[in-house]
């Protein structure tokens, strides 16, 4: 079995943070989100794996996965000209799959239990797609699937009466024959292919569609709630390691990571669930948690900093309390003791509600 990971898209509802690169590489619990797709595929045997990329910062996405050799893998790119719908990315990749089955990802879906069974289930079955289902609280937002003995015979885009709160999600186990469906697809109000279009189209013909319950976490990370939301649950799932270096009483409370180099300050309380990354100063009188990442290299100071994303290369000196916010590489915020004046200096599309 091959895989496809789709690394494309616009990713408007992410802006400014996908001005400079795909919102798949923005980390959650410091690792890039299309990271736990490579992984739940390769866990699961599949390692021929194609990235489908295209627009702002495809080049980022090569140079972090390389030919995946790091990964455990072997990653072939194939470029989207435009963000023409899932459906379009899949049929991108028809000489790549040949005539075996496959698994797409979509690379900001993130679930943290193993697929190996469902892969193995689906291989020993004769369907022409299975889908991964998961129950959600807000149905009317995802496709529905409608179920009669064990088969899905409806999904139901965003209805206003969800006949159920089972949901599709961004993992999507398909047959080859679903390229000759691709091509008999028409664009969508929104002028994309889309899956869903393409999924019923199998169900119109009668072809066999199973499905799988993931009961464990699943997240579509398309907006910023989404990414600390999921920034949470993964660190909450993480096993504590300290490979940093206390300077003074440090107060540590719940599961805390921190990488190697990391030097932690007198007065400096951290609240699990909470991982920082290597090489970060932690300086006197900062508190860091809970559901909080900080990546490499950063520099905290005098702050409170809680369910935040702090991505690499960031410094942040002064007293501020900064809770759910999502601050991108090489940033910085100082504020200089008894300043009232606010200097700024924001790229396109930024945010800062003060
Ligand atoms: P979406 O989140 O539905 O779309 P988007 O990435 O364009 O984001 P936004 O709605 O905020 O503008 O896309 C789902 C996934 O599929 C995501 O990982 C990006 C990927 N994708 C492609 O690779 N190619 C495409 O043409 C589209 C539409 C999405």
């Amino acid at each position: 079995m091959k895989g496809i990971i789709l690394h494309g898209g616009h990713g408007t509802r992410l802006r400014p943070l996908t001005h400079t690169g795909p919102k798949q590489l923005l980390p959650i619990a410091n690792k890039p989100m299309s990271q736990y797709c490579v992984e739940a595929l390769v866990q699961a045997g599949i390692i021929d794996i194609a990235i489908v990329i295209g627009g702002i910062g495809s080049n980022k996405v090569k140079e972090y996965y390389g030919n995946g050799e790091k990964f455990g893998a072997k990653f072939s790119y194939i470029e989207q000209d435009y963000p023409k719908g899932i459906s379009h990315a899949i049929s991108l990749c028809q000489d790549f799959i040949k005539n075996e089955k496959f698994v797409v990802f979509l690379g900001d879906n993130i679930i943290q239990n193993k697929i190996n069974e469902y892969v193995s289930n689906f291989q020993s079955s004769n369907a022409e797609a299975s889908l991964l289902l998961c129950e959600v609280n807000n149905p009317s937002q995802f496709g529905v699937a409608e179920i009669k003995d064990k088969k899905i015979v409806n999904i139901v885009e965003k209805p206003k009466n969800p006949t159920s709160n089972l949901v599709v999600t961004g993992i999507y186990f398909l047959t080859p024959y679903i390229f000759e469906i691709i091509k008999k697809l028409k664009p969508s109000w929104r002028n994309e292919l889309e899956i869903a279009d393409a999924l019923q189209m199998l169900i119109d013909e009668k072809r066999e569609i199973i499905y799988e319950i993931i009961t464990d976490f699943w997240k579509d990370t398309g907006t910023p709630i989404d990414i600390i939301d999921a920034n949470k649950t993964i660190l909450e799932n993480m096993r504590e390691s300290f490979q940093g270096k206390k300077e003074g009483n440090v107060f540590i409370e719940g599961k805390v990571l921190v990488g190697k180099g990391t030097i932690i300050k007198n007065n400096v309380k951290i609240k699990g669930p909470t991982i920082i990354g290597d090489d970060c100063i932690i300086d006197e009188n900062t508190t860091i948690g809970e559901n909080t990442s900080i990546g490499d290299n950063s520099h905290l100071s005098n702050c409170i900093v809680s369910n935040s994303i702090i991505m690499s290369d960031c410094t942040i000196v002064g007293k501020m309390n900064i809770n759910q916010s999502i601050i991108a590489s090489n940033s910085k915020i100082l504020r200089k003791q008894g300043e009232t004046e606010k200097k700024f200096l924001l790229g396109e599309g930024t945010q800062i509600f003060i």
